[in-house]
């Protein structure tokens, strides 16, 4: 990366930039492929230069490194392990230890300098309304929320179900949770009665925090009804805490129902809330997301060792600190929002921004805006967003001042090069490093992914984060050759590895430790290169990321056999420009109903309805056989395959 002196507002100076600079590393080893170096401003600021030594000494000593960053947080009382893996792969960490992650991301921060600094910006999707939290004003919102929860009489370990749009009362309900020791289940705003209804049922949540409504470019999405609709399946909710937003009429159903802006005026939601003092391996949440097969799973995290790797990754990857603005585009319904755009950056101490809209409303320079409204340092997103506005041109983007950007930052799915090059360009002023974390909702925090000095190429989240290996192994758990195709998997244990599936350890083993025995399988394949960089090129499981959303192939599918004129229906994700991946579907209907164009878009939008509108179907494609194996499975490997024109591979077992 070329250094450049500060550019002005709309001066961004035309400069030659060696688009591909390939030189000497430090030992005289070259590089393979397009590399792009820290300018010298990224290596003088960085405050951790040498990867290598402290890679190294993790390497050595993973409970030591992980112990060092436990050290530098609050701890009610400490660990006597830090890491107990005598039930394998029920791995358990900082155990002993009394902690809540609450008092780290906001309690101990009251004591210093951050108590009057910014903990969130908020802005709303029309831009007229702007709210400001301090690390003070956030634990006075943060305690009358946990007061009104505890008044519904909920107590340590019970779960409260979130569903709401990105208004900042999502991070009070959340933080408010953590605080009383209550599990909290977020289900992202964009999903419908299906999946709504799912997870409160599976989680058996007593309480329900909700919105009015939320706004999606201009128009609002009823959150409300789509509680009501949802809890005439859930007979666990007892309450519903309903935020007003959107200001439209809603169903408050007497004795059930409470506007959260009552509630606050009530003396229950006065006064102190002390900080549930919790073990170290407690659940903080369980958050629902798509596997290999069936319904959506409860990824469980706990307080002390998720605390620990969101602090410790934020702060090495993105070298974040106080003065920081740092903006995480992702909604807190993902695993990306719970990590860092509301714990690892309170926990770092810094200022989170959160944005109610989406980048191109009302039009594609919103985000940019944004950035230069706020003076954002560190702005985060995923591939599909670039790819979208990329799409715009240049001139939004250069409307803008973006010269406060210090980083930038990419998540979800593989960025493909041109995207990765426009984003360095045009947004990082052909300076930012662009850091590529590759996690997932299992890991909580990134596993490989740069730090700022790290040398970077278009397309690879580079090396495993410190104390991490992983591996690309073969069918049968060999490791292969670098540059070759694989199963990854990860070799250590790690402080922010999911505990379990909520109410299923056996799925758990199966999942995720019995593939590749000893070693995390992580359903991805990728490849490494000659220079230990990782590069992932997808799921090997019935997992579709659209537009970087996790969905599986079942919800779909069961949603599209729930509409009557349904027999069977297999749904598979194949490549877009735009959404990475997108839903295609092929429905074998009941006797007696006929096919049409107009039996399609119903069948689509009766899984937007269901399901989301992220989960409505490309296409929907009629077929009068669906390729099964003998007993019975859907072979979506072959339907893949069929539609993309490809070689079928193996059909031994196919029985159409
Ligand atoms: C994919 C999101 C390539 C991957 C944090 C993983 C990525 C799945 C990257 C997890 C990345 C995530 N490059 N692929 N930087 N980050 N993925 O649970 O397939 O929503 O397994 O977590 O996203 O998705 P999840």
């Amino acid at each position: 990366m070329a250094t450049l002196k500060k550019s002005k507002k709309s001066a961004k100076p035309k400069i030659t930039i060696k688009k591909k600079v390939v030189k000497a590393t430090k030992k005289g080893k070259k590089m393979s492929g397009e590399v792009f170096y820290p300018s010298k401003q990224v290596l003088e600021e960085a405050r951790l230069k040498d990867w290598d030594k402290l890679a190294k000494s993790a390497g050595k000593d993973l409970k030591g490194f992980w112990e060092a960053e436990a050290n530098e947080l609050e701890w009610f009382s400490k660990w006597k392990k830090v890491l107990d893996d005598s039930k394998k792969p029920f791995f358990k960490w900082f155990t002993g230890a009394k902690v809540n992650i609450v008092h780290n991301a906001i309690d101990r921060h009251l004591k210093t300098h951050r108590k009057n600094q910014l903990a969130l910006i908020w802005e709303s999707e029309d831009g007229k309304e702007h709210r400001n939290f301090s690390y003070y004003a956030m634990n006075r919102e943060v305690t009358r929320m946990a007061n009104i929860i505890k008044s519904m009489g909920i107590k340590k370990g019970e779960r409260v179900t979130i569903y709401m749009g990105r208004v900042p009362e999502i991070v009070f309900a959340m933080l408010a949770c953590a605080k009383i020791g209550a599990i909290h289940s977020v289900v992202f705003g964009g999903f419908s009665v299906d999946s709504l209804a799912g997870r409160i049922e599976d989680s058996k949540s007593k309480l329900v925090i909700t919105c009015d409504g939320s706004f999606q470019n201009g128009k609002i999405v009823q959150l409300k009804s789509i509680v009501d609709e949802s809890l005439k399946r859930c007979p666990s909710v007892e309450n519903v805490v309903v935020v007003k937003r959107v200001n439209n009429e809603v169903n408050m159903e007497e004795g059930r129902d409470h506007w959260y802006h009552n509630l606050c005026e009530q003396p229950i939601a006065e006064g102190k809330c002390e900080t549930e003092q919790m073990d170290s391996e407690d659940p903080l949440f369980i958050l629902y997301t798509s596997g290999s097969t069936g319904k959506p799973k409860a990824i469980l995290h706990t307080h002390g060792g998720y605390m620990v790797g969101t602090y410790a990754t934020l702060k090495y990857c993105f070298d974040i600190r106080d003065d920081d603005r740092w903006w995480c585009t992702a909604d807190p319904g993902w695993i990306t929002g719970h990590s860092y755009l509301v714990y690892g950056p309170m926990i770092n101490g810094a200022t989170s921004f959160m944005f109610e809209g989406g980048p191109a409303f009302p039009e594609p320079n919103r985000w940019w805006q944004c950035i230069e409204r706020y003076g954002i340092t560190i702005f985060y997103t995923a591939p599909t967003a670039i790819r979208g506005l990329m799409r715009f041109g240049d001139s939004w983007p250069q409307k803008h001042d973006l010269s406060s950007l210090r980083l930038l930052g990419t998540v979800g799915e593989p960025i493909n090069p041109e995207a990765w090059k426009w984003y360095h360009r045009v947004i990082g002023d052909n300076k930012l490093p662009i850091i590529d974390t590759w996690w997932q909702t299992e890991t909580g925090a990134f596993q490989i992914a740069p730090l700022p000095v790290t040398p970077l190429k278009p397309g690879s989240g580079t090396k495993p984060f410190f104390g991490q290996e992983a591996e690309i192994v073969d069918e049968n758990g060999k490791p292969v050759a670098d540059e070759t195709e694989g199963y990854l998997v990860l070799k250590n244990p790690w402080p922010s590895m999911l505990r379990t599936i909520y109410g299923d350890d056996e799925r758990y083993v199966t999942q995720y430790w019995s593939k590749h025995p000893g070693k995390y399988t992580t359903g991805d394949s990728a490849k490494r290169d000659k220079d230990g960089y990782f590069w992932i090129i997808g799921r090997v499981d019935d997992v579709i990321k659209v537009s970087g959303h996790r969905l599986g192939t079942a919800e779909v599918e069961s949603a599209l056999v729930s509409h009557p004129a349904v027999a069977e229906a297999a749904a598979i994700g194949l490549p877009h420009d735009i959404k990475g991946q997108a839903i295609y579907t092929f429905v074998l209907l009941r006797a007696g109903k006929v096919a049409s164009e107009e039996l399609a878009e119903e069948l689509r939008q009766h899984v937007a309805t269901h399901m989301g509108p992220i989960a409505r179907p490309e296409e929907v494609r009629f077929v009068d056989k669906l390729p099964k194996t003998r007993s019975g499975k859907i072979m979506r490997r072959v339907l893949k395959a069929r539609a993309q024109g490809l070689p079928e591979g193996d059909i031994s077992t196919l029985e159409e």
